[in-house]
């Protein structure tokens, strides 16, 4: 491709997709990316545009003609939004299509999909073996259709193997940290995650550390993004970048369609080990009067998660192996205990808000 490469980002106002895009900004290649970036708040894309030169569709998910046109004036999609929008993912597809169709163009699509992928319905209470390898294609192609995330993930596969785009997936796990960037400090990205802030939101409300079940099941964790402070590649941001690269760079060897689905983790934990976490914290900070954590009852989940189902989605295994990505030379450094080490000082910035 000759001249700067056009990039379509969704998802910038976000925690991920903000993060993403500030690494962008800041890529040793920056001068070579033509980034528009889809915003739904006209003031954010003022912002980006003035302050960050970053081009701006305003334009919300339902804009779906919109959006098929934007994705079609571009080589490079990254999708960091809404896992699940059908409709919008089809339009997307139907966007790269058109490139294809016209131009002649093999247009590059990341999806982000997730590890609750692979969730079960353990609430809670057990750990399962199964433990998934993003290399292992036969054991990924037979996850069940019905699997979260896997109809829109079948989709994005299938414009592969279809033959008019290259389709890849990063599966983010619980991604975690506070987000810290100047598209942050310029208020136009979200810096909090959602799983640990929803159980400490949650845990604060009833002023005792809540957990589903006996919190026995186990899922993976991956940091957001503190490049900055560790000065190496490890976090959920990085992965995304280290896998642009070797689009670009190296596109015969890097993995897509089936062999293009990339798990996010840097490490593993019980749901449990989050709730004595928070414990821990709210009675060290005097905001419960036990540090031990107790079960949501039914009436609770249905009140803090807004459903069963989501609400046990907190007690689900979710067992993936980030090798693919560790193939392409990322290098994950955080552990679970880093993690664990973040809930404290997140908590306090949710007992603030109170
Ligand atoms: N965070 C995690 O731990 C995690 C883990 C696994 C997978 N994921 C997946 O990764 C994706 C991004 O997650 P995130 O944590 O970055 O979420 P987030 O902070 O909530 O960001 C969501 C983004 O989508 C945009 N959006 C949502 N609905 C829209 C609409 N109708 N029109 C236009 N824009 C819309 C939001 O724009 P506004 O700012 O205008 O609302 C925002 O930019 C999601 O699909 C999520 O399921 C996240």
């Amino acid at each position: 491709m000759t001249g700067r490469i056009p990039i379509f980002i969704t998802g910038v106002t976000g925690y991920i997709g903000g993060t993403l895009l500030n690494r962008l900004l800041n890529h040793p290649d920056a001068n070579t990316f033509d980034i528009t970036a889809l915003v739904r708040n006209s003031e954010k894309a003022r912002i980006l545009e003035s302050k960050f030169g970053v081009k701006t569709l305003i334009a919300s998910h339902a804009e779906h003609d919109r959006i098929e046109e934007a994705v079609a004036a571009n080589h490079v999609i990254l999708h960091i939004a809404d896992s699940d929008d059908e409709p919008l993912n089809k339009a997307i597809l139907r966007g790269l299509k058109r490139r294809h169709d016209t131009t002649g163009d093999l247009p590059i699509l990341i999806h982000t999909s997730g590890t609750g992928l692979l969730t079960d319905n353990a609430r809670g209470e057990y750990a399962t073996e199964t433990i998934y390898s993003d290399l292992n294609i036969e054991q990924i192609k037979s996850i069940p259709p019905t699997a979260f995330h896997r109809n829109v993930d079948l989709l994005v596969i299938g414009a592969d193997e279809e033959g008019y785009a290259r389709t890849h997936i990063v599966l983010p796990s619980t991604v975690y940290g506070i987000a810290a960037h100047p598209l942050v400090e310029a208020g136009i990205s979200n810096p909090y995650s959602m799983q640990i802030p929803l159980l400490i939101r949650s845990s604060l409300a009833r002023k005792r550390a809540g957990v589903i079940g006996k919190g026995l099941s186990l899922w993976p964790s991956v940091h957001i993004d503190d490049r900055l402070s560790r000065g190496t590649l490890f976090t959920v941001a990085d992965m995304y970048i280290v896998l642009l690269d070797s689009i670009l760079h190296h596109p015969d060897t890097t993995g897509h369609g089936w062999e293009g689905l990339y798990f996010g983790e840097s490490g593993e934990h019980r749901w449990l080990d989050i709730s004595l976490a928070i414990g821990r914290a709210m009675y060290e900070l005097g905001l419960a009067d036990s540090p031990d954590p107790t079960p949501f009852s039914h009436e609770e989940i249905l009140k803090y998660f807004g459903n069963e189902w989501f609400g046990y989605y907190h007690g689900t295994n979710s067992r993936a192996r980030a090798d693919r990505a560790r193939a392409l030379g990322w290098k994950p450094t955080h552990s679970t205990e880093d993690m664990l080490a973040s809930i404290k000082p997140e908590l306090e910035v949710y007992a603030k808000k109170q």
